[in-house]
């Protein structure tokens, strides 16, 4: 390619390779069990996938209306009233999109322009940062205890000023593994009450919750729900995170602007994906099985850690554990992490980057959505450190 010598001036100075991409290569070279990326190294449901099959055989292979096939919103809308007690329309409330990611991205472009406030609760997943400064937006952080991973309401509201156009939440939490209780949610309500503040409320995990937990989505909330995007994500649900499907459900004057954006960035997601999900979702065991799928392989990581000299607190909910090394060593988390892909040969996600300032508490992220048979490789070895 001949080299143009122009100057470019990135909106995103900040971004460099995640250590999602860096650890998954290094996983990758050392040949090392990868329990660092989210995502499930076992197969989805075939009938599932015979759904998706016969929908592309039926002709369901052109644009999908733009907000979404209605079977599949009417389900999704069912879903959410039978679980949380919210009614949204179909037609006007709720909207499929191209994974939570995009759901997430198009919400923070239809809101935040320049100098507009956003908070976000650290650690956070790292999709919202870049999303908030590519609009002009400016992210404001409030960083949860590194301990028990609560969140201080009295810090949180300190952080509200005439300029906040927007708050992202997160529960069941990734990285952490804890949640947000009715507790949090009524004081979150309570600090946004007399504001225009819009909540994205990143509920990507709500069928991954464990001991009996239940999930507080933004939607039971009749303060919160007027002004919240709840995200969701099918791909974490039912195994399929390479499908890249999801949805937002908001209050129709919210989604009306939501589409002006959604139109013009994908327009629709894929047809028969979709037609498929409509039919998978009618047996409502799909989902909620989920919460004891994922607690059995949670235990069964937690077991084979239990002579292991990491400290640990079991994950509430999400399909990822953190572990406390210090009895192991002091090396900095990304130090460590490195050493266990490179001379262990099995890699997690070191989570100082995920924090403010890089607070680095010595805690690496597993992922437990593997096989049986990956989990009990995985602890053998890090039994032995
Ligand atoms: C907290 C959180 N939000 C959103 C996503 C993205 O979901 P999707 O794959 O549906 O875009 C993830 C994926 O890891 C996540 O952990």
């Amino acid at each position: 390619m001949p080299k143009y010598n122009r100057k470019i001036v990135s909106k995103l100075p900040k971004v460099k390779t995640t250590i999602f991409t860096t650890m998954g290569h290094l996983a990758q070279k050392h040949n090392a069990i990868n329990l660092s990326q989210g995502f499930p190294n076992f197969e989805p449901d075939p009938s599932l996938i015979d759904l998706v099959t016969q929908a592309m055989k039926q002709g369901y292979n052109q644009y999908a209306p733009m907000a979404g096939v209605m079977e599949l919103r009417e389900m999704i809308a069912a879903k959410i009233e039978q679980l949380y007690g919210r009614h949204y329309n179909p037609d006007s409330e709720i909207t499929v999109t191209i994974g939570a990611t995009q759901a997430i991205f198009t919400i923070i472009t239809a809101f935040v322009g320049s100098g507009d406030e956003v908070i976000v609760i650290k650690p956070a997943y790292d999709c919202y940062e870049p999303a908030i400064e590519v609009n002009g937006g400016v992210p404001v952080f409030v960083q949860l205890n590194n301990t028990d991973f609560k969140i201080d309401w009295e810090v949180f509201r300190s952080k509200i000023t005439p300029r906040t156009k927007m708050v992202i939440i997160n529960t069941p939490h990734n990285p952490s593994g804890t949640i947000f209780s009715k507790e949090d949610m009524l004081e979150l309500q309570k600090c946004l009450e007399n504001t225009d503040i819009i909540v994205i409320s990143d509920e990507v995990y709500e069928h991954i919750i464990f001991d009996g937990l239940e999930h507080e989505s933004a939607s039971k909330y009749d303060g919160l729900a007027s002004r919240t995007f709840v995200c969701g994500s099918f791909g974490k649900t039912f195994h399929i995170t390479g499908w890249k499907m999801g949805y937002c459900a908001g209050p129709v004057e919210l989604m009306h602007e939501f589409r002006k954006t959604h139109q013009f960035n994908v327009f629709s997601a894929d047809h028969a994906v979709q037609k498929a999900l409509a039919s998978y979702l009618k047996e409502p065991q799909h989902y909620l099985g989920l919460n004891q799928f994922y607690q059995e392989k949670r235990d069964l990581f937690l077991e084979g850690l239990s002579t292991s000299r990491f400290k640990i607190k079991p994950s509430k909910g999400t399909y990822f554990q953190l572990v406390d090394y210090n009895d192991i060593t002091q090396e900095p988390d990304e130090v460590f992490a490195e050493r266990l892909v490179t001379k262990h040969q099995i890699a997690s996600i070191p989570i100082s980057g995920f924090n403010t300032k890089g607070i680095d508490k010595h805690l690496l992220r597993f992922c437990f959505a593997k096989t049986n048979e990956t989990l009990e490789r995985a602890t053998e070895i890090l039994s032995k450190l």
